[in-house]
């Protein structure tokens, strides 16, 4: 595969940074859904292109390393695993999230919810939700899923996140030479739950499912695809869900006399505000997209956030709608054989969020003098903060 001499920043330019409601990118998915943009990354704008383009994700390969330097086999991600390795892999992590190990999920986050909220509602004037509540709550969770203690948890969540908002160069030599204090815990953490296993994720990747078993660095590398594209953007759904409620009161208190509703409410979260706008891959060999061809070794955007706005897909894709047929079809967890493994485990932790958030905040109202600002990942769509007006349900 030709490889460029060095890669450039690719923090998304252009029409790739304009938010999905944008006439220019409105005009993309009419006009031009397989386009090369100015900065030379191609942009899938429509769901159609998409969803063709998802179906053979094993044409395209990560676009975030560092070029020119080959990576070990047992530190590839999951998504730059070709078949028939990748199938093997997901099935170990398909495994280890199996519905049956995940029933705590709910009461577990109800719990840190309560506590959480109860603290947040103590407090004069507006609250930033995603600090005192999106933010720990997913850190409780996912420390309960890894098997790991809140605070050690906690570390490994801002070292990722750190490691997310680097510029793409930047997060290329990081990937080379990660944070080597945290990436000696995590390994001593694995290594720990060989001799002595615990009923949590980890501990079930070290279980081998139809003779593929994993090596303690091929769960470490996965671990650490986890801690930069998992948590952080389930945490991102849980700030972009009660950003929504706080922004549409009408939505709240239908949801509110409605549980019923929560399951459409965290789809249609997730269709119209995708915490992942966009996911950037490289072709491995020539691809045809929408009857384009797309030489290999390109950089590839698909443009999740602007797929599920196309509305040959979803009828009014500006409107916030909890009765949408075929809700599930969004884009927001990609689509096709690499579908994220973790869908339905975000799922239910939002739906979870969401339901301690109703039984403990009679009201909530963003704060008269509220802006919406991006976090900084580049490829992320959530805001940074959500400053709220909470109103305590009766005890
Ligand atoms: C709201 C939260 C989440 C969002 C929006 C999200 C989104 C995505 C997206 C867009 C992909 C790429 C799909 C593709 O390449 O076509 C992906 C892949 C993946 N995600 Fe997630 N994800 C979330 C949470 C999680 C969680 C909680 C886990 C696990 C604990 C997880 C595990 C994975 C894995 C293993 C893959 C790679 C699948 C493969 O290449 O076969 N994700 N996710």
């Amino acid at each position: 595969m030709p490889q460029p001499a060095e890669q450039p920043d690719a923090s998304p330019p252009d029409v790739l940074q304009l938010d999905p409601d944008h006439p220019e990118v409105a005009r993309h998915r009419r006009e031009c859904p397989v386009s090369r943009t100015a900065s030379g990354i191609w942009f899938l704008a429509d769901y159609a292109a998409v969803h063709e383009a998802t179906a053979h994700m094993d044409l395209f390969v990560d676009g975030f390393r560092e070029s020119g330097r080959p990576t070990p086999p047992e530190q590839r991600f999951i998504h730059e695993i070709r078949e028939p390795e990748h199938s093997a892999m997901r099935r170990v992590i398909h495994a280890a999230l199996a519905p049956s190990t995940l029933r705590w999920i709910p009461g577990h986050t109800h719990e840190a919810g309560t506590e959480l909220l109860d603290k947040a509602l103590a407090e004069d004037g507006p609250v930033d939700l995603v600090e005192a509540f999106a933010d720990p709550v997913l850190i409780r969770v996912t420390a309960r899923l890894f098997g790991v203690a809140d605070d050690r948890m906690e570390t490994w969540v801002r070292w990722a996140e750190g490691f997310a908002r680097k510029k793409m160069v930047d997060r290329g030599k990081g990937l080379s030479d990660a944070a080597t204090d945290v990436i000696g815990d995590i390994d001593a953490v694995i290594a720990g739950k060989r001799t002595d296993p615990g009923d949590d994720f980890i501990s079930r990747m070290q279980r081998p499912v139809e003779g593929y078993a994993l090596t303690d660095l091929q769960i470490r590398t996965q671990f650490v695809f986890f801690l930069v594209a998992a948590t952080g953007t389930t945490t991102q759904l849980v700030a972009n869900l009660v950003w929504q409620l706080c922004a549409r009161p009408d939505v709240q208190s239908r949801v509110r006399e409605d549980r019923t509703l929560v399951p459409a409410l965290v789809e249609e979260v997730l269709r119209a505000e995708s915490p992942d706008a966009v996911i950037l891959r490289r072709t491995a060999e020539p691809v045809e997209v929408g009857g384009v061809t797309i030489p290999a070794g390109e950089r590839v955007a698909f443009g999740l956030a602007s797929a599920n706005r196309d509305p040959a897909q979803f009828p009014d894709p500006g409107e916030f709608r909890l009765d949408r047929q075929h809700a599930t079809r969004h884009m927001a967890f990609g689509f096709g054989p690499r579908i994220c493994s973790g869908a339905p485990t975000a799922r239910m932790i939002a739906a979870a969020a969401a339901n301690v958030f109703l039984d403990k905040v009679a009201d909530a109202r963003l704060a008269p003098d509220y802006r919406f600002v991006n976090v900084t990942v580049p490829w992320a769509h959530s805001p940074e903060t959500v400053d709220a007006v909470l109103t305590a349900a009766p005890a």
